[in-house]
């Protein structure tokens, strides 16, 4: 049929279609490599696509084929990969007395001597995103991001595309799989040619060389990721069939033999004076360096050390990133407003008006608390120094008074809560003020509701802030558990709102169902928001109670703090009495126990899985007592502990294993009275291997 034929409801129902077809095209021949239909009959159809907007402009779909040339086509359509070992970050330290803490208390750690040798790696800090290359027999076969660290996405094509990756190892020496982990960052010079080219197209630029590196590379079709000039450097390992190295030196040689790129700033250091002179010449260089750096990364060098360090939460302890002090710059207060968080804390905000500072556009800040307000003296107008650092929210760290105006206004802090009107009180544990309006409050609704679908909890795809947000503004979800009946009591209207379409309300409502099918127990308790409970702690709590029934019901018990359950809680490592206590609060509120009925009438949580271990220790509890000969405290329980062990304060009833060093005291005489098995520090070493 002649475009100019069509009716109006024809024209829609086509552009649907195409919209369709041409997707499925599209996947079909940039991420499976498989075209489905020639090139001619491709265009042909994108060519009427075109013709039909044309004339019916107001039928233009957000998923248009026509939006998406160039353009990032839907991020979602990546194909998930599970790393084999997870791609951790590192902690950060901020002053050069921070090193001196960091190689003493690794070699206390170790039971090294002050004075015995101790090499670092030390390496610029990349900014850009970080990668992994899978070779099997020296060829490239498969590439992801980092994701969540445990599952990334699928970028093979995308890495395939960057000039410098080899797609073949070369030399004889390469193991038959090894997986190369780095940072594809763009050069500062590529990232200003992009953002004049996206200006001339009248597109968004991009923040900064990081954000269009992140952004070049996360693109439905490579081809764009070819087109934006990537570079990338090699800095680490994943996977590997046999180790050919003893020390991070000696793999950075290897790879750089086998052709693969090494940034050329690395250097190996012997002490702790090199480090400070390598992060002193690093800073002075930087300015100069074709691409972004945000600070150094030091790396116990020797494999073995590395090895009896081990890892602290999501980081290793063997590294730690230095990153350059925060970038200031000054601009001028305009207005302090409040936000409200998702535990009802009142933060001060400062809109200032928009300046660069190191790169960025920064039109917000923080202002922590009223008693910074005060201590700072910082009134509205007046001259203000700003920093960031990093991804971190900009801080004000202090005033101009030499440009400070007559009409500077001093703020006062509300003694109600400028959402929901409840009166504002001082918070029992820190300096901030709280609103006591509770779950009466929108702003601690939406924020816990935010919480509750983000990536570290249950991770819904398809409902972020904004999303969520709105859903709560028109009435559609006031808890949690309503989330659970969206399709049901909304689906006709989410598909009708402007942005949605079938596509992606059915989305959405599978990845609900997919979450409601099948939650881990550790990331419903961390979804819950008790407070003070993150991440770390609520996989402890799920390890140590297993499965949600065991869970809740001890979490009841544990309210009396004589009772067993409450000595049980305590004895969890890190959490003490003040954490144990904001747990049975929350858990003898009436209105978080009907919600959490709620959530288990429509949600399968299930049970926390063990790390899978061969370790006799795995599931048991131990408790140590007296020196250790062969390996610290700290060293033992980390060991302890990635052999899957719990690792207990005190001995009780609960105690599998007491581990007894030299000069054991009381511990060791209560395990005997309780018949409870006392073994040496080489029958727990023989136990750990
Ligand atoms: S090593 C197990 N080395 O920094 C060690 N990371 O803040 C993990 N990064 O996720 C990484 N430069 O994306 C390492 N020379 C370097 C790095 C580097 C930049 C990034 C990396 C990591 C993040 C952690």
């Amino acid at each position: 049929m002649k475009t100019s034929d069509l009716t109006e409801l024809e024209a829609a129902s086509e552009l649907a279609y195409l919209a369709k077809k041409i997707s499925e095209l599209n996947k079909a021949y940039y991420l499976n490599d498989a075209p489905l239909v020639t090139d001619a009959e491709y265009d042909e159809l994108k060519r009427r696509n075109e013709e039909i907007e044309r004339l019916f402009p107001h039928l233009i779909r957000k998923d248009s084929p026509t939006n998406l040339v160039g353009a990032t086509i839907i991020a979602d359509d990546f194909k998930k990969i599970k790393h084999a070992v997870p791609m951790l970050s590192l902690a950060n330290i901020f002053s050069d007395p921070e090193i001196t803490d960091f190689v003493v208390r690794l070699k206390k750690f170790i039971d090294l001597d002050n004075s015995a040798d101790f090499e670092f790696m030390a390496e610029p800090k990349l900014d850009g995103l970080s990668f992994s290359a899978l070779y099997i027999n020296k060829k490239f076969v498969q590439g992801a991001t980092r994701g969540d660290g445990q599952v990334g996405e699928d970028i093979t094509e995308n890495l395939k595309q960057i000039k410098y990756l080899p797609l073949e190892l070369k030399g004889d020496d390469v193991p038959e799989k090894i997986e190369i982990r780095g940072e594809v960052i763009m050069n500062k010079a590529d990232f200003l040619a992009l953002n004049e080219l996206q200006e001339q197209k009248k597109l968004k630029p991009f923040a900064n060389p990081r954000n269009a590196a992140a952004g070049s590379l996360r693109q439905l079709d490579p081809r764009v990721t070819g087109r934006r000039n990537l570079s990338l450097f090699g800095y680490t390992y994943g996977t590997v069939s046999e180790l050919k190295w003893s020390s991070q030196s000696e793999f950075l040689q290897k790879i750089t033999e086998w052709g693969f790129p090494v940034s050329p700033e690395v250097r190996l250091c012997k002490n702790i004076t090199e480090l400070r002179e390598f992060f002193a010449q690093l800073g002075e260089k930087r300015p100069f360096l074709p691409y972004d750096i945000d600070g150094a990364v030091y790396k116990v060098n020797r494999l073995d050390y590395q090895n009896r360090l081990g890892f602290v939460a999501r980081a290793p302890r063997w590294a730690i990133a230095h990153k350059f002090p925060p970038e200031k710059a000054q601009t001028l207060l305009e207005n302090i407003r409040i936000q409200v968080g998702r535990t009802g804390i009142l933060t001060p905000v400062a809109d200032v008006t928009p300046i660069n500072v190191g790169g960025v556009l920064v039109s917000h800040a923080t202002l922590h608390n009223d008693d910074e307000i005060k201590r700072k003296d910082i009134r509205i107008n007046d001259t203000i120094i700003i920093q960031r650092a990093g991804d971190v929210i900009p801080q004000i760290t202090g005033v101009v008074l030499s440009k400070r105006p007559a009409d500077s206004t001093e703020f006062v802090f509300p003694t109600t809560c400028p959402v929901c009107g409840s009166a504002v009180i001082q918070d029992d544990t820190a300096v901030a003020k709280r609103c006591s309006g509770g779950l009466f409050c929108p702003a601690q609704i939406v924020e816990s509701l935010k919480h509750f679908v983000s990536r570290d909890t249950l991770n819904i795809d398809g409902l972020g802030d904004k999303i969520i947000t709105s859903f709560y503004e028109k009435g559609w979800v006031k808890r949690p558990s309503d989330i659970f009946n969206l399709e049901q009591n909304y689906g006709q209207q989410i598909v009708k709102l402007e942005g949605w379409g079938d596509k992606s309300a059915s989305n959405l409502f599978s990845s609900i169902q997919k979450v409601a099918n099948a939650t881990p127990l550790d990331k419903f308790i961390f979804a819950l928001g008790i407070p003070e409970i993150g991440q770390a702690t609520a996989r402890l709590l799920a390890s140590t109670y297993l499965s949600i029934e065991h869970f809740l019901a001890q979490m009841k018990l544990a309210i009396d703090p004589t009772s067993n359950a409450y000595l049980e809680l305590i004895n969890i490592d890190s959490i003490g009495p003040v954490i144990a206590t904001k747990i049975t609060t929350f858990m003898s509120g009436q209105h978080n126990l009907e919600e959490i009925d709620n959530l288990l009438a429509v949600m399968n949580i299930t049970p926390f899985i063990k790390v899978e271990s061969n370790s006799v220790l795995s599931g048991k509890t131990v408790v140590f007592t007296g020196t250790l000969e062969t390996m610290t405290r700290n060293e033992a329980k980390a060991k302890a502990l990635s052999a899957g062990a719990k690792v207990a304060g005190s001995v009780s009833s609960k105690t599998d294993y007491v581990i007894q060093g030299a000069d054991a005291g009381s511990k060791a005489q209560k395990a005997i009275e309780l018949g409870i098995q006392v073994i040496t520090e080489t029958e727990f070493s023989e136990m750990i291997k």
